[in-house]
């Protein structure tokens, strides 16, 4: 017996990224145009447990599809990892009358999702809302768009003082532990070497490389590097080596951190938030639960939870080749 759905939870989960607010605007309005109540949660788990439910309609959620962040806030819940949390959790979502919920998150929300709902056979849906792209089950997740023009227009600036001083600039960008959004903005920003946790190029071949640089005339070099990059050493240990082992250049290092999560969405975000929303909800309607929605050549698709949080998106090799011969 299909279980009507009458009322969905929405909610934002694990790090923030541009277009959650488009993606909680696609969710309340799509259960809007079919007559299904919506309710925001706050701060993720965190304000599930706590019952701290505000009730949305069309108009709670306009002029937020360009904002970044998240109306809703966003939180880790460690209560929420014990079944004892997760039981409040389904106590509050009862008592509201809430009968399923989309989680706007990354894997770890995902991975919350999938135990809720095999303990209490409560309807879920999710929507990857992440900057590093690295869920497996679809070519974008939301924020890694706005993420890479974010980064690749600070990189550009950089450039101008690095090229200004004959420097050499590493550049740590986010990313967890996968290198989407290095090997990117490094391609997009013509950085002269690219590390990433997916290749090891080792400390010999980037000295060779940027001795290679210097040799073929460039007074300046950026080199972009995943936080998760595993060269063994991290960008300031990396100055200081060059520094001993390269005196042709002058090093510098930026961390850009957490600007990488703001800003507003760009319109590939936005609209992708938009597709996903609906999908996500349109789903839910038809009874199914426990996906993941996913774009998979232009295409909205979903993906069992099981493999989305297990697998991880892949690197392209051939991206890499041609950050290579770029670097010539
Ligand atoms: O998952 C998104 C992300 O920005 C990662 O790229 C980064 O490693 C992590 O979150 C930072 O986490 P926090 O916001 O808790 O410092």
């Amino acid at each position: 017996m299909l279980q009507t759905i009458k009322k969905i939870g929405v909610m934002t989960s694990g790090g923030d990224s541009p277009g959650m607010n488009a993606a909680v605007r696609s969710v309340v309005r799509t259960c809007a145009f079919h007559n299904v109540e919506c309710f925001g949660i706050y701060r993720g788990y965190e304000g599930m447990i706590d019952g701290d439910f505000v009730k949305m309609d069309a108009r709670s959620v306009k002029g937020i599809i360009n904002k970044g962040g998240t109306i809703l806030k966003s939180a880790r819940s460690q209560e929420f990892r014990t079944k004892k949390g997760r039981q409040k959790a389904f106590n509050q979502l009862t008592k509201a009358g809430i009968d399923a919920f989309v989680v706007i998150g990354g894997d770890g929300s995902f991975t919350g999702a999938m135990i809720f709902n095999q303990e209490f056979n409560f309807p879920v849906m999710g929507i990857p809302g992440t900057i590093d792209n690295d869920i497996f089950g679809t070519t974008h997740t939301l924020g890694y768009d706005t993420a890479l023009n974010t980064v690749v227009d600070v990189i550009d600036k950089i450039r101008d003082t690095a090229s200004s001083h004959n420097r050499l600039f590493f550049i740590e960008v986010m990313g967890r532990d996968v290198g989407h959004i290095a090997l990117n903005v490094g391609v997009g920003a013509g950085a002269e070497e690219i590390l990433i946790p997916e290749e090891d190029l080792g400390l010999d071949r980037l000295l060779e490389s940027l001795r290679r640089s210097k040799q073929s005339g460039k007074s300046s070099s950026i080199v972009v590097v995943a936080e998760g990059d595993k060269i063994g050493k991290n960008v300031f240990e990396l100055k200081d080596y060059v520094d001993q082992n390269l005196s042709e250049y002058e090093v510098r290092v930026s961390v850009l951190g957490h600007m990488q999560r703001g800003g507003s969405p760009s319109c590939f975000d936005r609209v992708l938030a938009s597709r996903m929303g609906v999908k996500a909800v349109e789903s839910l309607i038809v009874g199914k639960s426990n996906f993941m929605v996913g774009l998979k050549n232009d295409i909205m698709e979903l993906t069992p939870f099981d493999q989305a949080v297990k697998g991880k998106s892949k690197i392209n090799m051939e991206l890499l080749r041609v950050s290579d011969i770029m670097s010539i």
